[in-house]
């Protein structure tokens, strides 16, 4: 029946969190690498743990990049309240990925979906160091980083390393490297090895992973039963305040391997 089912997932879920060490654990039925549709129900579930954890004013919510993020702003849902006021910002200055899933169309998706407000960030990668330098002076720029390094909360992804590192057309160098340092997790600009250490970090400006540990709220959004190696590893250091929002194709998996 659907209430032994539900109860079945509440205990998977349980499961999972004492597995990966973090707080909380929400696992979706199905697996988004069978079925995409599957991503679409993790923009309603943020949506109601942001509902239930962001407090009574003025927030500021940091946002990644990425094919899930995109389907979760899509499917994200008012979080306005009398007393609660959201502002999206991008987490990160572009890394070489298509438009419609870097960090500023998502951002500005979540706040016309959610009924809150943007910021863009708008730093592109390639000038030369000299034009970087100078752009990171603008006032607009330094008021977003700023706004960023004090945000409440952060809502990301986690991918597979080199499926990452070749989407954002790194050369065959790095993608060596990466392999030589058994690279298995990437999020936001950082690759992780199966014990969920750093190995390389893309530069870039935003959020850096030490400012992480220091949010209050930190929602990590990844499903399919491919990227269960890669959840795996990113969350072994991954702040334990960390929501993970997955589906049972990646649960399963990791419960498996565990
Ligand atoms: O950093 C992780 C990636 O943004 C995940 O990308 O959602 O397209 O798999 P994806």
């Amino acid at each position: 029946t659907f209430i032994d089912a539900h109860a079945g997932m509440r205990k998977k879920e349980r499961t999972l969190a004492r597995t990966l060490g973090i707080d909380h654990c929400i696992v979706v039925s199905g697996d988004s690498d069978q079925d995409r549709k599957v991503l679409e129900e993790f923009g309603s579930i943020v949506t109601d743990v942001l509902k239930e954890e962001l407090p009574e004013r003025e927030n500021v919510v940091a946002v990644m990049g990425g094919t899930t993020m995109a389907t979760v702003a899509k499917n994200m849902d008012n979080l306005e309240t009398e007393a609660r006021h959201n502002l999206f910002v991008p987490a990160r200055g572009g890394i070489g990925e298509m438009i419609n899933i870097q960090a500023n169309s998502i951002c500005a998706m979540m706040a016309e979906k959610t009924g809150g407000d943007f910021r863009v960030l708008y730093v592109p990668e390639q000038v030369s160091p000299e034009t970087y330098d100078i752009l990171l002076q603008e006032p607009t720029v330094q008021k977003v980083l700023g706004l960023i390094s004090n945000a409440d909360c952060v809502i990301h992804s986690i991918g597979r390393a080199l499926h990452m590192a070749k989407r954002r057309g790194m050369k065959d160098t790095d993608m060596a490297m990466l392999t030589n340092k058994k690279a298995v997790a990437e999020s936001f600009g950082y690759f992780f090895n199966a014990e969920g250490e750093v190995v390389y970090k893309i530069p870039r400006i935003g959020l850096q992973l030490k400012d992480l540990k220091e949010v209050q709220h930190v929602v990590a959004v990844a499903g399919g039963k491919s990227k269960a190696k890669a959840i795996q590893a990113y969350v072994k250091n991954a702040p334990s305040q960390t929501w993970l929002i997955t589906d049972e194709g990646a649960c399963d998996q990791i419960l498996k391997e565990a």
